[in-house]
């Protein structure tokens, strides 16, 4: 059994990414911009702006932290999104959720602009996504759970691969990209008949969900490459959707959480941006 280091991986990406601004930065005088928004104070939504608002600083990139209050209409909102689109040095417009329930989620997100959209939610880099276009912009978790795999060179190509979870955000487009690495994709939720069967036929197994410690030993293929997109906060602290303890010892790799997907998402934030501004400046 091999632990997949996400930190680590993480940290090669974000170095990666320095690099390649610095470089930039030399040949065009310009560097990208993000602008992360912020509604209200949620405080796990508060710990992860920090968090990428300190990648930016590490990489190069130019990043703001909008932070908005609680009760801003939602009308207000999207002029504050109108105003990151019309900014030219602005590449990447990120809106944190979850969103106060008095703003629909959709209308933000169809307000910003497709060039700048670095969580790859609009619908049509979704689509684009499904269709294997390579230079769409792309939802962040599952681009670095797809980083992790070819890093450890893990074999994707006429794999079974089972996602549990299927949100927007991971499970969707998680589905996609696995489909176009050629894995043959199963994808799960909480009406599945005989789940642990199913799981248990993964080579490649994707655990969103966002039940603390679901995935147990008996749900699990020996040699299976089991990949812990969770993040729950219990009185133990962080633990994932995995059962690590009982899964870890089955599996020929695992992602431990915290350290496995999580930092990767980030790393993978920063590429994106990096991508945005050669989209939004036309760099080749
Ligand atoms: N909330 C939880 N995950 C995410 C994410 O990837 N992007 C944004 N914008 N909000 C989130």
């Amino acid at each position: 059994m091999q632990i997949i280091d996400g930190k680590q991986t993480a940290a090669d990406v974000r170095l990666e990414v320095k690099q390649e601004v610095e470089a930039l930065r030399i040949r065009t005088g310009k560097i990208p911009g993000l602008a992360i928004l912020i509604v209200g104070e949620n405080p796990a939504s508060k710990i992860y702006v920090r968090s990428k608002v300190k990648s930016c600083e590490e990489v190069g990139i130019y990043g703001i932290n909008d932070e908005l209050p609680a009760d801003i209409s939602e009308s207000a909102l999207l002029e504050r999104i109108a105003y990151w689109n019309a900014r030219e040095d602005i590449d990447g417009i990120l809106v944190q959720l979850p969103l106060p329930p008095h703003i629909d989620e959709k209308k933000v997100i169809d307000a910003i602009e497709l060039t700048k959209d670095v969580d790859g939610f609009k619908p049509e880099n979704l689509g684009l996504l499904f269709l294997g276009d390579k230079d769409s912009l792309k939802s962040c978790t599952p681009l670095g759970v797809l980083e992790l795999l070819k890093r450890y060179r893990i074999p994707i190509a006429g794999k079974n691969a089972v996602i549990v979870g299927r949100s927007n955000i991971v499970g969707k487009p998680m589905a996609g990209l696995l489909i176009t690495e050629s894995a043959t994709v199963t994808v799960c939720n909480s009406h599945t008949k005989n789940l642990g069967a199913v799981t248990a036929g993964a080579d490649i197994l994707v655990a969103a969900m966002g039940k603390a410690k679901f995935i147990k030993g008996d749900m699990v293929k020996e040699g299976a490459v089991v990949i812990d997109v969770g993040i729950n906060r219990g009185a133990e602290g962080l633990c994932g959707d995995v059962d690590f303890a009982e899964v870890a010892p089955k599996t020929s790799f695992i992602t431990p959480v915290p350290g496995g997907v999580g930092p990767m998402t980030v790393a993978m934030l920063m590429k994106n941006t990096l991508h945005a501004f050669r989209i939004n400046k036309k760099i080749i």
